[in-house]
């Protein structure tokens, strides 16, 4: 039975990255770049990276418990998990499944959701539809990835750039003035050839030839991609905010898709909002795709940088070409 009056938001959150760190310094000695490049064009530092025995539900488990945990909540508990990844462990089954079971999720549906670095957003958004029409009460929404295993560590325009982790949080209803208050999903599918992995679906199905020319390896035009990205995240912001009659001006903490910071500067400037109320973790972990908003999430509550009431922003860009943005009235779990 629909119930329109029920809110729904985070009440738990984890992450996890792998202990391996790889730094720009060790990278100068793989491919043709420097520091310097990486810094000044990316502001990306050192980046995590998974161990070979490691697949992306690895990770996804790891950071599901915490989030369990972190809620208090049992897993026979949970009615669904949503994975958003790049990077599954297979084709199929869903990577959710596997973490359905390692977590012991008797009760839960799994599913994965593709939608590329912004898989996140419209994985929340898609859980969240679930809590407001009372269908479900616990929904695991995960976002990993092990981008390291599909990029091509012989082209510096894109190995340098990405990272392996997981970020999950647990969603549920919240009390009346909390929780998600709107979303907004894009899409624009004549860029989907800026950012994508070719080979081994049904257009390059694999095979000897399509591994000689490199085409299960991750391929981006960054250039194109960056001017969606500054498009997406300030004028997509924006956008999203006035549709709930928001401003700029009510934003009290903003957590961008972490990609590059140069990215997120303009995005800034654009909605005038000052640098210390902005989450920033890929100096540390690089662009971990689906994982990165809710690992910087974490980190920024873990920092008490989020109080009861605050107007959340997260904005997230990527392959498809596809863009979202959440708001979210935050309810201080942790304090209750
Ligand atoms: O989650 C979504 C995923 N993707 C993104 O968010 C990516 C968005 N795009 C970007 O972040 C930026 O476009 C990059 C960081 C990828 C590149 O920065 P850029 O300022 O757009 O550089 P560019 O691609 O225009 O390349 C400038 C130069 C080129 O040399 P030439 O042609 O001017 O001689 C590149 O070959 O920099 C060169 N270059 C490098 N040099 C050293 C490219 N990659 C590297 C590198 N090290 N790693």
């Amino acid at each position: 039975m629909p119930n329109k009056c029920i809110r729904v938001g985070i009440l738990g959150i984890g992450s996890y990255a792998p202990d391996k760190i790889l730094t720009n310094k060790e990278l100068e000695t793989i491919v043709d770049t420097s520091d310097q490049w990486i810094t000044e064009r990316s502001g990306i530092k050192e980046r995590r990276i998974a161990s070979p025995e490691q697949a992306t539900s690895d990770l996804a488990n790891i950071a599901a418990k915490r989030a369990l945990e972190d809620a208090n909540v049992l897993p026979e508990e949970v009615d669904l998990i949503i994975v958003a990844t790049n990077t599954p462990d297979y084709f199929f089954p869903a990577t959710a499944c596997i973490v359905q079971d390692y977590l012991g999720a008797s009760k839960a549906g799994a599913f994965d959701l593709l939608a590329g670095c912004t898989g996140f957003i419209y994985a929340l958004s898609t859980a969240a539809q679930f809590v407001i029409s009372g269908t479900y009460k616990r929904i695991l929404v995960i976002g990993a990835e092990t981008l390291s295993k599909v990029v091509d560590w012989e082209d510096r325009k894109t190995c340098v750039l990405f990272g392996d982790g997981a970020g999950a949080v647990l969603l549920g209803p919240v009390p009346e003035g909390y929780g998600l208050v709107h979303s907004k999903l894009g899409s624009d599918g004549s860029g989907k050839d800026f950012l994508s992995m070719p080979g081994g679906g049904s257009r390059i199905p694999s095979s000897k030839e399509s591994i000689e020319n490199k085409q299960h390896f991750l391929k981006m035009n960054g250039r194109e991609v960056f001017k969606f990205a500054v498009r997406s995240c300030g004028d997509g912001t924006i956008e999203a905010l006035k549709e709930v009659g928001m401003s700029s001006e009510d934003v009290d903490f903003f957590v961008p898709h972490q990609a590059n910071d140069r990215i997120i500067r303009a995005a800034a400037k654009k909605l005038n909002i000052s640098f210390d109320k902005i989450a920033i973790n890929l100096d540390r972990f690089g662009n971990t795709s689906t994982a990165s908003i809710p690992m910087a999430l974490e980190e920024a509550v873990r920092q008490n940088k989020i109080k009861d009431g605050d107007n959340l922003v997260m904005t997230a860009f990527g392959a498809g070409l596809t863009w979202a943005v959440a708001i979210l009235k935050w309810y201080d779990y942790r304090n209750r």
